[in-house]
């Protein structure tokens, strides 16, 4: 017996699944038994990765290329999406980007990028697919936070504020969409091992500094926030409605 259902005969649409924690979750949705959609905007190869590694695995995937901060990307994606797999049942809004400064060093495009990739991409996608959702009276939704947007965080201003604007919105949203059985929740990792966090990393003095923040002793894996991302987009999880679920090796309490 599965601990975990609701993903057999399920599809999912993943964004910034082309690498990251995205790509760990698109893996883990496919192997669990969904067919998943990818949502990559650059970087073609490492997105062909994702579906090289789905697929060497034995799941079922495509990818989809589009920015999910622009109207017509997002309108194609969906479409394209329903094209292939005539259903959206989980939706993961993983695709992000970070910003680093102080304010007086900060631009007013720096600002824009953060607010509109993070939080008008969510946006965006979530508008687009409660619909298809609705009318299946059955949905997934779980989004991105990070620990920057409860706490004060290590990057800037505008990534926190995007951040802290993903919990706010995920709140509302699950409460608009409980009662059509769509269940949206958003996640909060702290410190991840990945691509976009890799220059603080880079030299052994910056990954101990960062490592020593973690009561654990160490940072997390994109594997780790999928297993979390799975289990929101799972059957069981279904009493879960507009929670941001921290997973921070211990960073509150340490
Ligand atoms: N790594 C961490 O420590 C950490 C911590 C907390 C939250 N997060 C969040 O997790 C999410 C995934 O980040 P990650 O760590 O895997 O980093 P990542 O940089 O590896 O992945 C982000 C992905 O989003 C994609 N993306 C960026 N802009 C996009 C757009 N406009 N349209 C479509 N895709 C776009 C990127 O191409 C990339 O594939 C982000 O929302 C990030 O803010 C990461």
């Amino acid at each position: 017996m599965n601990f975990l259902t609701g993903f057999k005969d399920r599809t999912a649409l993943v964004t910034g699944g082309g690498r990251g924690i995205g790509r760990a979750t698109s893996i883990l949705l496919a192997q669990l038994g969904t067919k998943v959609a990818v949502n990559y905007v650059s970087n073609d190869n490492a997105a062909k990765q994702t579906l090289i590694e789905i697929k060497s695995r034995g799941g079922e995937a495509f990818l989809i290329k589009g920015d999910v901060s622009k109207q017509e990307d997002v309108d194609r994606i969906v479409k394209e999406t329903m094209e292939q797999y005539q259903a959206i049942d989980i939706l993961v809004n993983c695709a992000g980007v970070i910003g680093y400064g102080a304010i007086e060093e900060a631009s007013k495009s720096d600002w824009d990028r953060n607010i509109r990739i993070n939080m008008t991409g969510t946006f965006l996608m979530c508008k687009a697919v409660v619909p298809i959702m609705k009318m299946k009276h059955y949905g997934k939704i779980v989004n991105m936070s990070s620990l920057a947007g409860v706490t004060a965080g290590m990057s800037s201003v505008h990534y926190s504020a995007s951040k802290a604007g993903v919990m706010g919105f995920t709140r509302r949203l699950a409460v608009e969409l409980a009662p059509y059985g769509i269940a949206t929740n958003c996640v909060a990792p702290g410190m991840i091992e990945t691509d976009m966090v890799s220059h603080r990393l880079a030299t052994l003095e910056g990954r101990k500094r960062v490592e020593q923040m973690h009561p654990v002793g160490r940072i997390g894996s994109p594997h780790e926030v999928a297993c979390l991302i799975a289990y929101l987009a799972s059957q069981e999880a279904g009493f879960i409605i507009g929670e941001t679920v921290n997973i921070n090796g211990g960073r509150f309490v340490g």
